[in-house]
C-alpha cells in the first residue's frame, strides 16, 4: 500500500478555480485524517479536491456533489481508473457534428452575454459530440476539461456577473490574463494533458454521485470518514448562481428558462445548506443521518451563518468536537477567504470510542449505537 500511495502522488490534481475549493488547505487537512481509514465520503465535493486526495492516500473513496458538473469530475477524476482522452477521441470532438442543428442552447442563451457567438457555437458542436466518446469516463473528462476552459476564458472564473465581454476588450485584464482571448478550443487542449495524467487506479472502486447529500446518506454504509464542506452559508453559497452556465452545459436543459442578465436557470436544485431559513434543520438531519460513520471532518468559516460557536453546540450533541483554525493571510478570492478570515475545521470523533469489529476491518462506532 505504500509503495501504491507513493505512486498516487505523483498524479497532481490538476488546479481547479473554484470558489471555497481547498486544493491548497489539503496538506494541513490531512494531519487530521485519522488511522485505519478504508473507505471515505466526500459529501459536498466540488472541484473534487478532498475527494481526489482521499484517493490519493488509497482510500474506497465516495464523491458527491449535487451539480452535475462537479460530479462529472468525480467520474472523471475519482472513479475512473484509467480511460484517459486520445487524439482521436479529441478530433471527434472537433469534427462538424452530425446533429448539429439539435444542439443551439449556448448560441441562443450565452452568445453575447459571455462568448462571443462563434465561441458558442463551438461549445454547442463540442457538446453534440461528447455522447460519441466510446465510455462514460471519456465523456466526463471532455465535460471536465471544457467546463475547466470556460472558467479559464471568464474573468473572475465564475458566471454571477455580466462583465465577460467587456472585459475581455479590456487590454489590461488581457496583460493579466491572456486567457480572456484565447479560444475554448486553446485553451482545452492546453488543459487536457494536465487532467489525463491526473486518472490513476488506486485500487478501489470509488464512485462518484450527483445526489443532495440528505438523499444519498442515507443509502450508504460502512464509511469510516465523512468529511463535509457545505457551503458557507450567508458567505457566497449560492454555487448555482456563480456556475449555472457549467450545470446548464452539462445537462443542456430542455426544461429550464434562463433568467435576469446572467441567465442563470429557473427553477434551481433544492441544496439545503445555502438558505439561512434551512441550514440549521438541514445541518440537523445531516449529523442524524451520519451517525454510523466514526469520524466526521467538517470545513467552515468564521464568517457562516450559523456562527461557530453555534455551530459547536448543535455538533457537540452528537460528536466529542476539536475546532482547528488557520488565518488567511490575504484575500484569495473565494467562499470567505477574506484577508484576516478562518478556514475553520471541526475535528470530531464519537463521544467515547469502543470497537466491534466488522466485515473488512474494526470499526470504530458511536457508544449509543
Ligand atoms: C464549499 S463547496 C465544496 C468545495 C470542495 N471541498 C472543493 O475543494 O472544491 C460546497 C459544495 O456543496 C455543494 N452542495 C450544496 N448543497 C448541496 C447538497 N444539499 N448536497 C450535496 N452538495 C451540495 C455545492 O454545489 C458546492 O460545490
Amino acid at each position: 500500500m505504500l509503495f501504491e500511495e507513493y505512486t498516487s502522488f505523483n498524479h497532481k490534481f490538476p488546479d481547479p478555480q473554484y470558489l471555497g475549493a481547498k486544493h491548497t488547505h489539503l496538506a494541513w487537512i490531512k494531519k487530521f485524517i485519522p488511522d485505519k481509514v478504508v473507505t471515505a465520503i466526500d459529501a459536498f465535493a466540488g472541484s473534487q479536491s478532498v475527494a481526489f486526495l482521499f484517493k490519493q492516500l488509497g482510500f474506497k473513496t465516495i464523491t458527491n456533489d449535487f451539480l452535475n458538473f462537479n460530479n462529472q469530475i468525480g467520474l472523471a477524476l475519482i472513479e475512473n481508473n484509467g480511460s484517459k482522452l486520445t487524439a482521436a477521441d479529441v478530433a471527434l470532438l472537433m469534427k462538424p457534428a452530425k446533429n448539429k442543428k439539435d444542439f443551439h442552447l449556448m448560441e441562443n442563451t450565452f452568445a453575447n452575454v459571455f462568448f462571443d457567438k462563434p465561441e458558442a457555437e463551438f461549445l454547442d458542436n463540442f457538446r453534440a459530440n461528447i455522447p460519441l466518446l466510446s465510455n462514460s469516463y471519456k465523456q466526463a473528462l471532455a465535460y471536465t476539461v471544457v467546463n475547466r476552459s470556460m472558467t479559464r476564458k471568464v474573468t473572475m472564473g465564475h458566471f454571477g456577473h455580466t462583465q465577460a465581454l467587456r472585459y475581455a476588450g479590456d487590454p489590461e485584464r488581457i496583460k493579466r490574463n491572456r486567457s480572456l482571448i484565447r479560444p475554448i478550443k486553446d485553451i482545452f487542449e492546453e488543459l487536457l494533458p494536465k487532467y489525463n495524467n491526473a486518472v490513476f487506479d488506486n485500487k478501489q472502486e470509488n464512485r462518484s454521485y450527483h445526489k443532495n447529500i440528505l438523499e444519498l446518506l442515507p443509502t450508504l454504509e460502512n464509511i469510516d470518514l465523512a468529511y463535509f464542506d457545505p457551503p458557507y452559508c450567508d458567505s457566497h453559497a449560492d454555487y448555482q448562481s456563480f456556475y449555472h452556465l457549467l450545470e446548464t452545459y452539462t445537462e443542456y436543459w430542455k426544461d429550464k428558462q434562463f433568467i435576469n442578465g446572467i441567465k442563470r436557470y429557473e427553477p434551481q436544485r433544492f441544496s439545503g445548506f445555502d438558505k439561512k431559513r434551512d441550514v440549521i434543520a438541514s445541518f440537523k438531519k445531516l449529523f442524524e443521518q451520519a451517525e454510523e460513520i466514526p469520524c466526521w471532518l467538517i470545513s467552515y468559516n468564521n464568517r457562516s451563518y450559523p456562527s461557530v460557536e453555534e455551530f459547536e453546540k448543535i455538533l457537540s450533541k452528537y460528536r466529542q468536537v476539536k475546532i482547528e483554525t488557520k488565518t488567511y493571510q490575504n484575500g484569495r478570492g473565494g467562499k470567505g477567504s477574506v484577508a484576516g478570515s478562518q478556514e475553520i475545521l471541526f475535528v470530531c470523533k464519537p463521544k467515547k470510542k469502543h470497537f466491534l469489529p466488522s466485515n473488512h476491518h474494526e470499526h470504530l462506532v458511536d457508544e449509543r449505537l
